[in-house]
């Protein structure tokens, strides 16, 4: 191991704020150093949050998408993917079967639909809320304060909105007619009105460095987020950057080992793109300070249609075959299915 590698994670140890400058060392670990880092995010883990990791069931309940982001496959100018909308009662059906498995928290997640109105996204958490003890996420993209508002009044308790990347330049470019400093604001919103923000980044999308990658983590610090999703950039053949590069297994796992250092409290899940990467990214991001998995919850018939990147894994698995995947990755590694929300 480098001097300066042991001197960072000695002060990591030792749970001193981390510059960006030293995130950075830690981040370019190579060798043994990786495994010094992956040991050290896992007992800030299980330090901070015990052997429990939480299972929330995603509901991907719609794929129209009104943007046209160069990395994703729901993108509006992909013509070869064919749309859906699930209606209330087969949302409200599978929240129903998501809950009954176990799920303490249920993500809903779309594309950016304008046809699902804030009004109506209400009126599904209230119910859902009036008729399940579980705990509603929503990742239903960009909206004006008004729309957030009327969602948390109606009982939602999270919301994800990843930052994907913290290079003002590189999320104009991947995201025409967005801007970061936009969507920054809107997840100071999100939090002013009392949700538990989710944010996250994408590991090796074509001009990052490590460097980004510490802003990223260094960002999502300054948000205090409850939550940070980090997964690999896949590439799509659908979309502009089909025959780029994708991020590796080494780097989206010292990235995630980073944010737990960091980010000692946060829920960190373990996500499906790392597990799309290698059939054993899931275990190792669990070891490596993940502490959440997000079984598929979607009804078979429409999962295989919300293709964000190829080779998702389980588009053929029903929804209780992703739970007991999932219940099983998380024994795997040697952990527990918290009880908890
Ligand atoms: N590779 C990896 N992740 C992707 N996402 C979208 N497209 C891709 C891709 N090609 C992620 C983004 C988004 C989430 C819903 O999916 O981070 O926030």
């Amino acid at each position: 191991m480098k001097a300066a590698f042991e001197d960072v994670l000695k002060c990591a140890v030792d749970e001193i704020e981390l510059s960006k400058e030293e995130l950075i060392v830690l981040i370019s670990a190579g060798g043994k150093e990786c495994n010094a880092l992956f040991q050290l995010a896992d007992q800030v883990r299980r330090r901070y949050l015990g052997e429990e990791v939480h299972l929330r069931g995603i509901i991907e309940f719609s794929n129209f998408c009104r943007n046209n982001c160069l990395f994703c496959g729901l993108r509006r100018d992909n013509r070869s993917l064919p749309r859906y909308r699930m209606t209330q009662s087969e949302i409200l059906e599978g929240v129903h079967k998501a809950a009954g498995l176990g799920c303490k928290t249920i993500v809903l997640q779309s594309g950016e639909d304008e046809y699902f109105r804030a009004d109506l996204l209400a009126e599904l958490v209230y119910r859902i809320k009036k008729e399940m003890d579980v705990a509603v996420t929503l990742s239903v993209g960009d909206r004006p304060r008004e729309d957030y508002e009327i969602m948390r009044q109606a009982g939602a308790d999270r919301y994800l909105l990843k930052h994907e990347t913290c290079d003002p330049l590189l999320y104009a470019r991947l995201k025409p007619g967005a801007s970061l400093a936009g969507r920054v604001e809107e997840l100071r919103w999100l939090g002013e009105l009392g949700f538990r923000v989710g944010s996250g980044n994408m590991v090796g999308l074509p001009g990052q460095t490590v460097e980004t990658l510490a802003g990223d983590i260094v960002l999502m610090r300054e948000l205090k987020v409850d939550m940070a999703g980090i997964g690999p950039f896949i590439p799509n053949s659908q979309t502009p950057l089909g025959s780029c590069p994708g991020g590796t297994l080494e780097m989206t796992l010292k990235t995630l080992a980073v944010a737990r250092l960091v980010l000692p409290l946060a829920h960190l899940p373990a996500t499906t793109a790392v597990r799309t990467i290698d059939p054993q990214g899931r275990k190792l991001a669990l070891k490596g300070g993940a502490n959440v998995v997000m079984p598929n919850m979607t009804p078979r018939a429409y999962r295989t249609n919300y293709l964000l990147y190829p080779g998702k894994t389980g588009l053929t698995d029903t929804p209780e075959e992703s739970f007991a995947a999932a219940v099983e990755a998380v024994t795997d590694a040697g952990c527990k299915v918290a009880s908890g929300y």
